[in-house]
């Protein structure tokens, strides 16, 4: 009876523990539970508001239109051309995500620059060719005392060259189709040259040349900046392409996730320099899907000639 009385508060005690335990078990688990899934509730909704403010950022971002201006040294560029400004405008996209708004701001803040001549680089549309109309009349209204000229990219080809370069035409535009014109101005010359598109025509970089000689100074045009790697006429000065945007997305230290070149980011933007010339690539002005650019505004660039440094500089050409 006394054991038996000792052991009854032990009995009651190891119960009470049990129970305890019991409850516990029974209350922590959906309590860890619950936590885990508010955690993850809560990591999904900033997931998806970082999304959503990174989305808005950059569609906001592709429509601040900024000038951005460069010096280029020009190989044989003559006297009178020293100093020369030109506004090259590539990559408009009017379309669904590029209103003409857009367009019309663009030429407003190109006319208010007061360059010499104006190089329109292609990809003028996106998604349909009914979006030509608009944008070339828009193009029309672009004024420099030297002309305004163009060559088409590969989203016009797909969409309708031959209308395209129908309705520049109607507006004024020279489109310089694998041919090219010789600016004169102070007694001396310099020769405009185009080529089509690389991924969608025919090239002809002779024909653009033309009666170019060794000593002239050659601006040539060209959509895809890809084409320099193909040229070793030491006659080309210099080129001005676009068609990479930039990237329209580039992330921090990983770069442009997507560029529409063989040769990965070498022609993301700005000057490159190959053995035969140099390339000065534009991060263009519009956008195509998605409709957003990242780190990679949009830009009207004012390029003004500089002589080259060195045994390339020459003097006047009649
Ligand atoms: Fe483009």
């Amino acid at each position: 009876m006394k054991n038996a009385g000792r052991e009854a508060p032990i009995a009651d005690a190891s119960q009470a523990l049990e129970e305890q335990a019991g409850q516990a078990s029974k209350t922590t688990a959906p309590v860890g539970r619950r936590s885990r899934r508010r955690f993850l509730k809560r990591a999904l909704w900033t997931a998806a508001a970082v999304g959503a403010g990174l989305g808005a950022y950059s569609a906001l971002e592709a429509s601040w239109l900024r000038v951005v201006k460069e010096t280029i040294e020009t190989p044989r560029v003559a006297a009178p051309f020293v100093g020369m400004r030109i506004a090259f405008l590539t990559d408009l996209h009017h379309g669904p995500f590029t209103g003409i708004e857009y367009i019309e701001r663009v030429v407003a803040r190109t006319n208010a620059l007061a360059p010499d001549l104006i190089l329109l680089g292609g990809d003028y549309i996106h998604r349909g060719p009914q979006f030509i109309y608009p944008c070339a009349n828009a193009l029309g209204k672009l004024k420099a005392p030297l002309g305004v000229y163009a060559v088409l990219g590969n989203h016009d080809h797909w969409h309708g060259g031959r209308l395209t370069s129908a309705c520049l035409e109607g507006n004024g535009i020279v489109e310089l189709k694998n041919r090219g014109v010789w600016l004169r101005k102070g007694g001396a010359r310099l020769r405009l040259g185009g080529v089509d598109d690389l991924w969608t025509a025919r090239q002809d970089l002779g024909a653009a040349l033309g009666d170019a000689t060794d000593d002239d100074a050659c601006l040539l045009l060209s959509h895809n900046p890809d084409t320099v790697e193909s040229i070793d006429d030491q006659r080309v000065s210099l080129v001005l392409s676009g068609h990479t945007h930039g990237g329209q997305v580039v992330l921090p230290v990983v770069g442009a996730p997507i560029v529409p070149s063989q040769y990965g980011q070498k022609y993301l933007r700005g000057l490159v320099e190959t053995e035969a010339t140099k390339v000065y690539v534009s991060r263009g002005l519009g956008t195509v899907t998605p409709p957003l650019r990242f780190c990679c505004p949009p830009e009207i660039n004012l390029i003004t000639l500089a002589g080259a440094v060195g045994p390339d500089r020459a003097g006047a050409k009649g």
